[in-house]
């Protein structure tokens, strides 16, 4: 069943949004080179509860952190913990938080210090094929026309494209229906109606597209260990209009001349 909120309930997604989005603007600040995970993690807890969110992934099924932390080959759901940023890593950060009953997600993937040339634009295009998806995300349009234009623009660059974790829809709940996956035919799946929010989060590999789920049944890992990529907006869908709630303004903000 996809929930279609009113007007009034979209005010209230933009406000979980926009902590969300201002949340990963504080984690932007603390992104170095011998900094921990779970120091990341410390600040966007801290920060949430200051100003009133509530750290929706901790304690999710079990999730120990606010923050899942994608180091690397980490494609999506790592833990925070000891491990320390060092130069030429990237770190995907994806985090939600619920403020006054609704969840705003977002994910964005940063570059810690000097990062090789290869890496840095698996992280432009994946950004690129995010935009690309929302493009097609508009009223009257089908889920399909999302998953394949974030396919074929990340398949065209010769990128593995994860298969097993999509995008969804959001509201009262981190995760509602329908499934926005980064794969797909035009023209199939559920047609996108005014009051419909969803986040789109393409997960992409420079090798292949295979991933492992790791022992402790979380921390998600390419096959081959080469670096993957993630970020994500929470959008909704309005009459004649996409509204995408998250912004990255913030990190932009944080990171100066270093953003990408
Ligand atoms: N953006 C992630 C997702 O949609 C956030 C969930 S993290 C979890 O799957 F730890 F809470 F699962
Ligand atoms: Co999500």
């Amino acid at each position: 069943m996809i929930y279609l909120k009113t007007p009034e309930e979209i005010l209230l997604m933009q406000e979980a949004a926009t902590l969300v989005s201002r949340t990963l603007g504080e984690v932007a600040k603390w992104v170095a080179p011998g900094v921990t995970t779970r120091k990341l993690d410390s600040i966007a807890r801290e920060f949430m509860l200051d100003n009133g969110g509530r750290p929706a992934c901790l304690g999710y099924h079990g999730f120990p952190g606010t923050l899942c932390c994608e180091v690397n080959e980490v494609v999506v759901h790592g833990f925070p913990g000891d491990y320390v940023l060092k130069d030429g890593d990237i770190i995907g950060i994806d985090t939600v938080v619920e403020l006054n009953g609704f969840n705003g997600d977002s994910a964005y993937t940063f570059p810690v210090g000097e990062v090789d040339p290869k890496t840095l634009q698996l992280l432009r295009d994946t950004k690129e094929s995010l935009y690309r998806g929302i493009a097609e995300a508009k009223e009257g349009a089908r889920i399909g026309n999302i998953s394949n234009a974030v396919q074929t623009f990340c398949e065209r660059k010769g990128y593995g494209v994860v298969r097993e974790f999509t995008g969804h829809g959001i509201g009262r709940e981190m995760h509602e229906s329908p499934e926005v996956a980064n794969y797909g035919r035009r023209g199939i799946g559920p047609v996108l109606k005014p009051g419909m929010c969803i986040c789109i989060e393409p997960m992409i590999n420079l090798g292949s597209k295979n991933v492992v789920v790791m022992a402790d049944g979380w921390t998600t890992r390419t096959k081959d260990r080469k670096p993957s990529a993630h970020y994500e907006h929470t959008l909704a869908i309005l009459p004649g209009e996409t509204r995408i709630l998250t912004t990255f303004d913030y990190i932009q903000e944080a990171l100066g001349d270093r953003f990408i």
